[in-house]
């Protein structure tokens, strides 16, 4: 039996354990940048090994460093630790707090990383150098905990040569990981619009300025960022999920509000496409006499994850006995992009999928649960990749 698939049975054997974690975690959810039970939690099992160096970042994320030779190599793990305003559907094991689920499988997350310091702490004899843990908090809500933390400098203090993270995958079965090289999930922005004109009577149009007629044209006009300004295959998403204004059907109204979302999977265009849309809505409302109001609120980055190190978790992967599967591109979005930005990063898709319909229920549903037959793969993976990792770095 070779030393990957030994550390899967290792934490088969864990299997107990991790539930127990997972299944605390998931009945005591706690929303983004608000996880202050969920940092006591991951503190007070972090205790068990007293030779782990341990701290709070950010109030709510904890760090988590197992040092075997503090001259290195360095190399980091990463949870996310938050949960969703989501109402739970009955079952056992559900969320005790209404309106609060961990939707997203960040309970899963943490215990894995958790099951990983395990089989890391018993195996560090076995590697030479040092492992940051990342307890991350607020991956859900912008500016996203990733870059807070990176600010409070989780990246600069060691000098942290590659990182990974893995997501809960409920489009992949358990046995199964999803990888993808280069720009892999997309940045998103998200933009905001007052268009306003003058209002008036609806039956004397050429006595009012009308936003809502020019509100249709400018939502119509944008589309062309994405058809006509756009390199086709670089994918773009341009959507409007607001368009408010109005309060009779014989009345013009001031102003009309609308909001959407732009995703991008190449960091120079998604500059581009934000200066387009701005020149364009200004252009437009300057044309038909309406005034503009435009802000952005940047979201995460592309999450580009790092052609080599893809490579070494497919081989590290498939020692285990784990099937491999590339990924088409995510639209949605993550802020583990942030590290990307900073160091080599990988980011991996963990298939927690069987035969319960509830496990391939889409991530942010009320019906979102996982097979627990994947936490002792994705603790194993990470073990494994850190492990491996250094002993490679060193030889
Ligand atoms: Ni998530």
């Amino acid at each position: 039996m070779n030393a990957a698939v030994s550390l899967l049975e290792e934490a088969r054997r864990l299997s107990d354990q991790l539930i127990a974690w997972r299944r605390h975690l998931h009945a005591h959810p706690e929303l983004s940048f608000e996880e202050w039970q969920t940092a006591d939690f991951i503190e007070g099992v972090l205790g068990r090994w007293p030779a782990i160096q341990t701290r709070r970042v950010h109030q709510t994320g904890v760090v988590a460093d197992i040092v075997t030779d503090p001259a290195g190599p360095w190399v980091a793990l990463r949870a996310d630790i938050d949960a969703l305003p989501i109402q739970e559907v009955a079952r056992p094991h559900a969320s005790q707090k209404a309106n609060h689920m961990h939707a997203c499988g960040h309970d899963a997350h943490t215990a894995m990383l958790l099951g990983a310091i395990a089989l890391l702490y018993a195996h560090r004899a076995a590697w030479r150098g040092g492992i940051r843990c990342l307890f991350q908090p607020g991956e859900e809500k912008a500016p996203g905990g990733a870059s807070l933390l990176i600010q409070e400098g989780v990246l600069d203090e060691v000098p942290i040569r590659a990182i990974f993270g893995q997501h809960v995958t409920p489009s992949l079965p358990v046995g199964t990981i999803g990888l993808r090289a280069g720009p892999f999930m997309a940045a998103s922005d998200e933009l905001h619009i007052t268009l306003v004109g003058r209002g008036g009577h609806a039956a004397h149009p050429h006595l009012v300025r009308d936003p809502i007629w020019v509100a249709a044209q400018l939502i119509t006009s944008l589309q062309g960022v994405v058809s006509r300004l756009n390199d086709p295959r670089s994918p773009t998403v341009l959507s409007f999920g607001v368009f408010q204004g109005g309060t009779a059907p014989n009345v013009i109204p001031e102003t009309v509000q609308l909001a959407g979302t732009l995703r991008t999977f190449d960091e120079s265009w998604r500059q581009q496409a934000i200066a387009h849309i701005t020149r364009l809505t200004h252009t437009l409302a300057a044309a038909w006499e309406v005034t503009p109001h435009l802000t952005w609120k940047p979201g995460y980055p592309v999450l580009t994850n790092d052609s080599q190190l893809v490579s070494f978790v497919e081989a590290t992967a498939q020692e285990m006995g784990l099937q491999v599967e590339e990924m088409p591109l995510w639209l949605s979005s993550e802020d583990f992009a942030f590290y990307g930005q900073r160091v080599p990063a990988c980011f991996i898709r963990l298939g927690t999928a069987s035969d319960n319909p509830d496990t391939q229920s889409p991530v942010h549903t009320s019906r979102f649960d996982i097979d627990e037959g994947a936490l002792p793969i994705g603790a194993a993976l990470l073990a494994r990749l850190a492990i491996q990792y250094l002993q490679n770095a060193r030889s």
